[in-house]
């Protein structure tokens, strides 16, 4: 009982501490958050402009009646770099495109160890050879498509690839 009676004694005193806890951990809260968050750009006008300048653009359009700012440079045109050679090769079109079916002969497509298919192809002349890798071909062995489905590539290129196909046939 005279335990009990102690803790009641006491009981303002612990609530007064507890409470000056919660006062104390607020305060230190509301400081760190402020330390924290580091300078308010809005209100900071150096800063601002120190990072305005270093997200600036690389390059602007100069419309007709603007000024160049001090130290801005003037390009009259973009320096063009020259065009690489886009046209693929023959055997590189070959690798790419024809040698799925050609290569292997899936679908009855004359591979280039099958001589003997190709000497009538042959017989049709070159330009009927072109005419079919270019617009898609239906015989009796079977459907190719045009331009080996790769109508991305030229016709120079396809008709390379004949070339290149023909020149390996072996004999
Ligand atoms: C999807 C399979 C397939 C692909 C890919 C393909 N071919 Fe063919 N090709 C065939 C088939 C099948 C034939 C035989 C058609 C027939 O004679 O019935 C054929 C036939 C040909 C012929 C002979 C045409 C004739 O008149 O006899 C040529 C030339 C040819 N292909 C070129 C190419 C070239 C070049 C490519 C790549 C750009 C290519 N093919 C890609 C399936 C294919």
């Amino acid at each position: 009982m005279a335990q009990d009676q102690k803790l009641i004694d006491k009981g303002p005193f612990a609530v007064a501490i507890l409470a000056a806890i919660a006062v104390a951990f607020a305060v230190l809260g509301v400081t760190l958050t402020s330390y924290m968050k580091g300078p308010d750009i809005r209100e900071d006008a150096e800063l601002r402009a120190s990072i305005e300048d270093r997200i600036r653009p690389f390059g602007r359009v100069k419309l007709p009646g603007e000024e160049l700012a001090p130290g801005e440079l003037q390009v009259d045109e973009m320096p063009q770099a020259d065009p690489v050679a886009t046209l693929l090769t023959g055997p590189q079109v070959f690798n790419e495109a024809c040698i799925a079916c050609h290569g292997t002969g899936i679908g009855g497509a004359p591979t280039l160890e099958d001589s003997a298919t190709w000497e009538p192809r042959i017989a049709q002349g070159m330009n009927t050879l072109y005419l079919h890798a270019l617009e898609g071909y239906t015989g009796s062995a079977g459907y190719m498509p045009p331009k080996g489905a790769r109508l991305d590539l030229s016709d120079q290129e396809i008709s390379d690839a004949v070339d290149y196909m023909l020149s390996q046939v072996t004999n």
